[in-house]
């Protein structure tokens, strides 16, 4: 196998999560993608801090620039908009393929990037932005490429479906949901992120463009948050059949005088409890996409989490790594493992 070069910058609980998998999981990732990855350092603003995992210390450099060149991957997961855009502008211009979880960038520059990334020939792939674990992205992009995509809406923020489930199904105030979300680490260091629908209206942003193929700016996103819900009304809804939850939508209307275009916005809707989203609970995220030929078509699972959002991190590196190797492992060169197939034993019949 040839080796690949992997920068990655930031090692807070996604990165310290990314790092392990491709350390841990090398062999495997290198025979499905005929290619070895290796790590070669780790961009952090302190080499001595503690991490979520243990990991070579060896690794850990406070000179990203300079990781960066030289790098034939770079998995950007430092979040916020600088460096990070500019270590991303860099890695590409010097013909690296990114991958990055940073939705706030991608939301507010994802068409520079996506510009400068097809100038060099590079992929930009950011999976992790939305939904965390929930491939949503390369399914709208990939498989439901040849449909027409009419509405896209979910529940894309856990922290605040964590909050109004605790209010709807055990009866919490908002402030002791909002306790709770908080002491267990759901909510953004800056909750209001969250809470306000910010956080959401940047996964609307990121949806809205690719489902549509129209650069959907942020602030054109209608917002509104969850901070004026009492547990009054979502008492008052349960009793009239439906439940409270924070979507994010994004679908085409055609307006009152005639226009045809997309309407994006974030707010607190009624569901019918009859409704698969309303079945979402706790921090679980879920999309749900209507297209023309394809139908209703709903992704569910973890929308955030160190592992969780490394997974998705790992599926974009993968991917990239693969353009890397001319005639690497297809699907049927992908069938190695060659694990015994045991006999059917005691099953569940129940699920
Ligand atoms: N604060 C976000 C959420 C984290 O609650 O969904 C994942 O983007």
């Amino acid at each position: 196998y040839r080796d690949l070069r992997v920068a990655l910058l930031g090692c807070g609980s996604v990165g310290a999560q990314t790092a392990r998998l491709i350390l841990e999981h090398g062999e495997e990732l290198a025979s499905r993608i005929g290619a070895r990855l290796t790590l070669a350092g780790i961009a952090v603003r302190d080499v001595h801090a503690q991490r979520d995992v243990e990991l070579p210390q060896e690794l850990f450099t406070t000179d990203a620039e300079r990781l960066v060149q030289g790098a034939d991957i770079v998995i950007e997961l430092m979040g916020g908009i600088e460096p990070a855009r500019s270590l991303i502008l860099q890695a590409l211009q010097g013909g690296a393929d990114v991958v990055t979880a940073n939705k706030a960038l991608i939301a507010a520059h994802g068409r520079e990037l996506a510009d400068a990334a097809e100038q060099v020939g590079a992929q930009l792939s950011y999976e992790a932005a939305v939904a965390a674990a929930i491939p949503i992205l390369r399914p709208l992009r990939e498989s439901l490429a040849g449909d027409h995509i009419t509405r896209v809406l979910g529940i894309v923020n856990g922290s605040t479906n964590y909050i109004l489930d605790r209010m709807d199904r055990f009866g919490d105030s908002a402030e002791d949901a909002m306790r709770v979300a908080s002491e267990l680490g759901y909510l953004e260091a800056d909750p209001t992120l969250d809470v306000e629908g910010y956080d959401a209206a940047q996964k609307a942003t990121i949806l809205a463009s690719i489902a549509f193929h129209t650069e959907v700016p942020v602030d054109a996103v209608h917002r509104e948050g969850i901070s004026g819900i009492t547990l009054t009304q979502i008492e008052a809804a349960k009793h009239a059949g439906y439940v409270i939850k924070l979507l994010a939508i994004a679908e085409r209307i055609t307006s009152s005088d005639g226009v045809a275009g997309i309407s994006a916005r974030v707010y607190p809707a009624l569901i019918r409890r009859d409704h698969p989203l309303a079945a979402v609970y706790g921090g679980k995220n879920a999309v749900f996409v209507e297209a023309e030929a394809a139908g209703e078509l709903m992704f569910y699972g973890a929308g955030a989490g160190g592992a969780e959002t490394a997974s998705a991190v790992l599926g974009d590196l993968v991917s990239a790594a693969r353009r890397h190797v001319v005639g690497g492992p297809g699907i049927a060169g992908s069938l190695h493992a060659e694990l015994p197939i045991l006999p059917v034993g005691e099953v569940n019949t129940a699920y």
